[in-house]
């Protein structure tokens, strides 16, 4: 029987309870889930590295026998192609993520017509939540507890010290 391999893209910077409640979704669709986590020229601004959002992500799906994590750089369906990859995972909170979902489904189609897009929608708790705006809390000091796991909210909570350090106290962006 045909194997279902899916790649679920993202930056994950930092996984989220959001994202983390689609991968234990997809996982029970698919016979193969590969959190891919891009490295995205455009946001060189990103919280944490490559490896430390990696490791962040290998820690908080450990237990799902079928779900591996990894990085690309380029192409998305390139990535797909390379790793023989049907499908890509993507999530939809509300209808304001539909417009580029659309988009990008229909652009990535265009490229590789042999992988699907499949949208799933994560819990409703989390239909708020998005890594810019947990980045934007974990900034201000706000509570983050909820919105991700405790390991990640101690590595954000570290982050955000650092840079204060950093800057001398001057408030961060
Ligand atoms: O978590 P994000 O930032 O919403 O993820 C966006 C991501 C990484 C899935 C998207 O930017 C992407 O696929 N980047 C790889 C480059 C690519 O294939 N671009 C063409 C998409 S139509």
């Amino acid at each position: 029987m045909k194997q279902i391999v899916a790649i679920y893209p993202g930056s994950f910077d930092p996984v989220t309870n959001g994202h983390l409640d689609l991968i234990h979704r997809g996982c029970k669709l698919f016979d193969r889930l590969v959190v891919a986590i891009a490295r995205n020229p455009d946001k060189e601004d990103s919280l944490f590295s490559l490896e430390e959002r990696m490791e962040m992500l290998m820690a908080m799906t450990a237990d799902l026998e079928n779900v591996t994590v990894d990085a690309f750089e380029g192409l998305l369906m390139t990535y797909c192609v390379q790793k023989n990859a049907n499908a890509v995972l993507r999530g939809i909170r509300a209808v304001s993520d539909y417009e580029f979902e659309l988009q990008m489904a229909l652009m990535n189609r265009k490229i590789e017509p042999r992988v699907e897009t499949v949208f799933m929608m994560p819990a409703e708790k989390y239909s708020y939540l998005s890594s810019r705006i947990v980045r934007e809390i974990a900034l201000f000091g706000g509570p983050l507890s909820g919105l991700v796991p405790e390991l990640v909210e101690e590595h954000l909570r570290r982050r955000v010290e650092q840079k204060r350090t950093a800057t001398n106290g001057i408030p961060i962006k």
